[in-house]
């Protein structure tokens, strides 16, 4: 279908109204079954959840369409918390993946780390079990609900001074970005304890990093924070049983392990931390079969505030110059990722089709007479955006062998003044201009708003890279 757009009227969307009387494909996955798909109820999956994550129904109907056998290679270059690539090995199929943000990174790796001993596990698990009830029963909870809990005051009932629980214990130990309107007192101290007790009684390595997975995976439901739609503060939680989250998360990953065969556990995968638009600094050239993934799209989502706490709780970001490392290595999806010296925009100047929606949500802007500091980036984002998806398809399109495709899951987006951008659409044009061809847009789901009352298409964008 051409891209065009009707002058708006009001906040309707023409686009939406032409698609819904124009398009009668039926989406893959119904609503309601998607939803009930989500990776939470998928082995492996569930070892750490990100909720803008998708469905591993996604990766499995592509490696199935495209019949993928075990000498191909997979490459998500948005891996995300891995999901692409644990259906791969799932199936016996090699892949690689890449994420900006660095807990996305170091959470798919270890999810995908399945070549360990179970019973070396269990005999770490049944000790740090002993320990944390014996840490956590000779603490003093009660300073805590009389607010004595201060700098530098030991909190244990031993009858000698303790150094090192002295050190341990004391709020000086809190993150400083890890506020107290985030994880409450109690819930903190209980997952410090466990923390403690991980790294003084498990040695560096793959299931060390299992423990502090699980651990990192319920710092959510311990939390007074909500993901989704962006980042909140819910009613503060006083306390929290951790203890049995964290038993539960164990008890879930020693489960996963124990039911795969040895030929799951030893396919190979491998996670870079990197920036996609750089793919093929990474990786050879003509080396990939297939890439499955799902970029972000341009709905205004900040990728690391969605995991905002684990990124602080696990060191990877401090402060705000350490989180703005991070952000700068993410393509530009939204207004508070977005910098003077971006240029990725200059890539796709010429097409109509970009400069047709940024005129569009101008006009808009210029008729509310939008005024906010982040409704005046919204055209530059889109530029940006665009331009940076134009830089990682023709990164996609150096490391793919001849006759490889790629497959990106991407929703259509209203976030902008109501101002209908259709992803999958826009990046099918950018993508013959890179030299991908044999283009295929399929409906995947329809994705209700909360913000209108249209739903959202969410597509598969099909390429090939030409023999
Ligand atoms: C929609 S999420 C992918 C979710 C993933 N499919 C999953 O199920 O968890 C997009 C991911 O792209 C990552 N990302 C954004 N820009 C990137 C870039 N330039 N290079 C690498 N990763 C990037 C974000 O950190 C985020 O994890």
């Amino acid at each position: 279908m051409p891209f065009s757009y009707h002058p708006p009227t009001g906040r309707d969307c023409p686009i939406c109204e032409q698609l819904l009387v124009t398009d009668d494909n039926q989406p893959i996955i119904h609503v309601q079954q998607g939803k009930s798909s989500s990776a939470s109820d998928f082995p492996f999956h569930n070892w750490f959840y990100f909720v803008l994550g998708y469905t591993p129904m996604f990766p499995i109907y592509i490696l199935q369409r495209e019949n993928s056998v075990s000498t191909d290679l997979i490459l998500d270059p948005f891996v995300g918390t891995g999901t692409t690539q644990i259906c791969c090995k799932m199936q016996g199929i090699p892949s690689i993946g890449v994420d900006g943000n660095d807990f996305m990174a170091y959470s798919a790796r270890i999810k995908l780390h399945w070549n360990i001993n179970c019973t070396t596990i269990k005999a770490y698990y049944k000790e740090i079990l002993v320990k944390i009830r014996n840490k956590y029963s000779h603490y003093r909870w009660q300073e805590i609900d009389n607010h004595k809990i201060t700098h530098n005051l030991a909190l244990f009932n031993y009858g000698e001074t303790h150094e090192e629980d002295w050190l341990i214990y004391s709020q000086e130990n809190r993150p400083k970005m890890l506020l107290r309107k985030y994880v409450s007192d109690k819930p903190f101290v209980r997952l410090h304890i466990i923390d403690r007790v991980i790294r003084d009684t498990v040695e560096p390595g793959p299931i060390k990093d299992l423990f502090d997975l699980a651990l990192t995976s319920i710092l959510l439901p311990t939390s007074n924070v909500r993901y989704g739609p962006g980042f909140g503060i819910i009613k503060a939680k006083d306390d929290v049983d951790v203890f049995k989250l964290f038993q539960a998360k164990i008890d879930r990953m020693l489960r996963d392990l124990e039911s795969i065969d040895h030929k799951q556990r030893i396919v190979p995968t491998r996670v870079l931390l990197g920036d996609s638009r750089q793919l093929s600094t990474y990786f050879d050239d003509n080396s990939v079969s297939l890439i499955i993934t799902s970029p972000p799209y341009p709905g205004d989502h900040e990728y690391t505030k969605h995991t905002r706490l684990e990124l602080i709780f696990r060191g990877f970001a401090t402060n705000l110059c350490e989180f703005r490392v991070i952000k700068k290595r993410l393509l530009r999806a939204s207004t508070t990722n977005i910098y003077c010296e971006d240029n990725d925009g200059a890539k796709i100047q010429d097409l109509r089709s970009i400069q047709t929606i940024t005129n569009l949500i101008q006009r808009r802007l210029d008729e509310d007479s939008a005024t906010s500091g982040f409704e005046g980036l919204y055209t530059k984002l889109v530029r940006e955006y665009f331009g940076g998806m134009y830089k990682v398809l023709a990164e996609c399109w150096k490391v793919l062998r001849p006759g490889g495709k790629i497959a990106f899951l991407v929703s259509d987006s209203h976030a902008f003044k109501m101002v209908h951008i259709q992803t999958a659409v826009i990046l099918r044009e950018i993508g013959e201009k890179v030299g991908f061809v044999d283009p295929h847009i399929i409906l995947w789901q329809m994705k209700t708003s909360s913000s209108h009352k249209y739903c959202l298409r969410e597509n598969i964008l099909i390429m090939t890279k030409p023999e």
